[in-house]
């Protein structure tokens, strides 16, 4: 029997990175040739989804958008960004229209519809809801297409700058189901929306995370017992469009220190890094608990979106190096890894990718694989090592902008408002571990118009908690300055932070005899034996604090026992469960293919699928630039931004807070 780990490991050379590749190719040159194809995401990097995550993956185009327009720092770029946020723009694209003549037959949920779209082309949807008889009003999902050009065809909802190339025409007829033709109308610019919006993912927390059956969920419980609101995250993020002092249980800052400038960050990283990393999680637990319940493609299907989530439209292609694009944790890591030498499968490089994306599209994989296998107790063990994987680049994050600030002359609130995000990222599971920790990390990061940081601080908080939440010294790493090729002198790694001076010197002692005969040449000679000795104590007190942590603890965080025998919040509101607005029927819908799945090793399946997907794959021979050109602007800007400062020009920001209270 093949291992499942055998089996990710070969499934890039299978499909590699080719999203253009022969498995697209090759799809029937038939009569359908013109129409758009599908928006099945072939492959997610190296992981190959299951079912349709186009909608999950566009997640990144909003946020984009939202930067783009928080980028201008003006109230017509808040305002539009404020819309993108409530309404969406990219994911989920929705037409509703209507029927000249009633229907005569119902309709169900989930059929087909094609139609002809603004520039001529004709595109496939799906009915979603039942339409009854008599009936005018249909509402039709697109086939999200993000696959070739990166962005939806038909992008509308609060979008400032529409797309409307792949939207239905005004007028038409539409077939449902390969046999009916209807005659509708509507109207392009005001009947297109969008049905997943960032927005929801914290405001529908409590049905999703605390209420539903098997919940509540783990981490965010964390979050919801610090902060107090099931929508906390909501909270902060229109708290900072505002510009105004949070009002939570714990984690208060006000954000009215940052003039727009600043807010822009913080915003925006909000929504990535409160906001749909918490979605993404959610993803993972909701894939174990229908995997528990028995329902294992709604599984595959959820995990499928947490990858998705994880990596976005824009790093799904990419190769090796993802940190130069991209808004979602795939970036976050790969980008702090190059800044803390944790780049590689043994995270001590600063190229290539992050170990922490390596680890964790390993564990997708694995993971998708035993839901597939019914292996639930599996699967949740990947999906807790997941979740503890993700916290290290927004502790990495953390670090990095406190020591910034903590080295500025002049304090630069861009820097500061990002350090007050990731720090409020990680405070629920530093005080979860640690209340006087967090409390430390609290009052030192907390919105403030000073660069009065001490980064020392900020480092021990949070190595105290390291064990606690199961993170090596060695995942987390150093600050590197490449001008010394070395790490700063007081960003060492932990445990290894003595290396600099007692542990080489250590090295270098022990490499020329015993230690007692060097002790003995010290003690008489120039160094001097208190420096030694201190020197020896560091160095014995950090590796002993190394050892513990690397000793301890690994068991408690995978094993979830308890964890599933508790499903206290099931019922608390009459048996409420919203059902999440994120399922889609699964693509992989025949049981003949489920069959083949679960009897065959995931290599195995790899070519049969996609033969399978190509059958009911649409290839667009003609296809369309559309426009919109938005991907290069603001990643350089950031790669700048994340530049150590020190000898930076000095931003002046607007600090008065009077300034800040914007017309929304
Ligand atoms: C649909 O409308 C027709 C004409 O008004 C009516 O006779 C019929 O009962 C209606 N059917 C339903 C199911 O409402
Ligand atoms: C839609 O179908 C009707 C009747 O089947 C036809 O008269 C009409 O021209 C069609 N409209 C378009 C835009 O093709
Ligand atoms: C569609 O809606 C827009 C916005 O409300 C409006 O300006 C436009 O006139 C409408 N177009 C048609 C054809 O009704
Ligand atoms: C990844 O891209 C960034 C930004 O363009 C660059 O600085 C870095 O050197 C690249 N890393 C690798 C491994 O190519």
């Amino acid at each position: 029997m093949k291992s499942p780990l055998l089996g990710l490991l070969l499934i890039p050379v299978c499909t590699g990175h080719s999203n253009h590749g022969e498995g697209t190719t090759m799809i029937n040159n038939d009569k359908k040739s013109t129409r758009r194809r599908r928006n099945l995401v072939e492959s997610i990097r190296t992981y190959i989804p299951r079912s349709e995550v186009a909608d999950a993956a566009a997640v990144d185009l909003d946020v984009h958008a939202i930067k783009n327009e928080l980028g201008k720092l003006d109230d017509e770029g808040w305002t539009n960004a404020m819309a993108i946020y409530h309404q969406g723009a990219f994911s989920k694209p929705i037409a509703t229209v209507t029927l000249i003549k009633p229907l005569q037959d119902s309709i169900s949920s989930g059929k087909t519809v094609v139609g002809i779209a603004m520039d001529g082309s004709e595109i496939v949807g799906e009915t979603i809801g039942n339409v009854g008889v008599n009936e005018t009003i249909i509402r039709i999902v697109y086939d999200n297409d993000i696959t070739e050009t990166g962005h939806t065809h038909c992008s509308v909802g609060g979008n400032p700058s529409p797309i409307v190339d792949g939207c239905l025409q005004f007028e038409g007829n539409i077939t449902i189901d390969d046999d009916q033709s209807f005659q509708y109308t509507y109207n392009v610019s005001e009947s297109n929306h969008n049905d997943h919006t960032l927005l929801e993912l914290s405001t529908h927390a409590k049905s999703r995370m605390w209420s539903c059956s098997h919940c509540p969920f783990r981490t965010f419980s964390k979050y919801y017992n610090y902060f107090g609101e099931f929508d906390y995250a909501d909270r902060i993020i229109q708290d900072a469009f505002r510009g105004q002092e949070m009002e939570l249980d714990n984690g208060n800052m006000d954000l009215g220190y940052y003039s727009k400038y600043g807010l822009k960050e913080f915003i925006s990283k909000a929504i990535s890094y409160l906001s749909i990393w918490m979605y993404t999680i959610r993803q993972l637990e909701q894939a174990v608990a229908d995997c528990e319940k028995g329902e294992f493609l709604q599984a595959v299907h959820f995990w499928d979106e947490a990858v998705a989530m994880y990596t976005g439209s824009r790093g799904m292609n990419e190769g090796d190096n993802s940190s130069n694009n991209g808004d979602l944790m795939l970036h976050q890591a790969d980008l702090r890894c190059q800044e803390f030498n944790t780049c590689g499968a043994s995270s001590d490089s600063r190229t290539g990718q992050s170990y922490v994306n390596l680890q964790v599209f390993a564990h997708f994989a694995d993971g998708q694989y035993s839901l597939l296998h019914n292996r639930c107790e599996q699967a949740a063990q990947n999906k807790q090592e997941i979740i503890r994987l993700m916290t290290i680049p927004l502790v990495q994050a953390t670090l990095r902008y406190a020591h910034i600030i903590a080295h500025e002359t002049y304090f630069n609130e861009k820097h500061g408002s990002q350090a007050s995000l990731y720090a409020l990222s990680i405070l629920p599971l530093v005080h979860d571990c640690s209340p006087p920790d967090a409390a430390v990390l609290y009052q030192e990061l907390k919105s403030k118009n000073t660069a009065d940081v001490n980064f020392g601080a900020v480092q021990q908080a949070l190595e105290n908690t390291y064990s606690c939440l199961n993170i090596q010294c060695s995942e987390i790493g150093g600050i590197w300055d490449e001008t010394i090729g070395d790490y700063k002198y007081d960003a060492y790694p932990c445990g290894a932070a003595a290396q600099g001076t007692a542990g080489n010197f250590l090295d270098a002692v022990l490499a020329q005899g015993t230690a007692g005969n060097f002790l003995d040449a010290v003690l008489g000679g120039a160094i001097g034996g208190l420096v030694f000795l201190t020197a020896l104590g560091v160095w014995t007190w950090r590796r002993n604090k190394l050892l513990k942590k690397e000793d301890g603890e690994y068991s408690s965080s995978t094993s979830t026992s308890n964890y599933w025998q508790d499903d206290a919040g099931d019922g608390k509101e009459g048996g409420f469960r919203d059902e999440p607005k994120y399922v889609d029927t699964p693509k992989m819908e025949t049981s003949q293919k489920l069959q083949d799945v679960l009897t065959h090793s995931v290599v195995g399946d790899q070519e049969e699928e996609h033969e399978d997907e190509n059958s009911t794959n649409w290839q667009d021979e003609e296809e369309v630039d559309f426009g919109e050109e938005s991907e290069s602007e603001s990643s350089s800007e950031e790669d700048n931004d994340e530049e150590f400062p020190e000898d930076e020009a000095t931003y002046s920001g607007n600090h008065k807070r009077s300034s800040n209270s914007y017309e929304v």
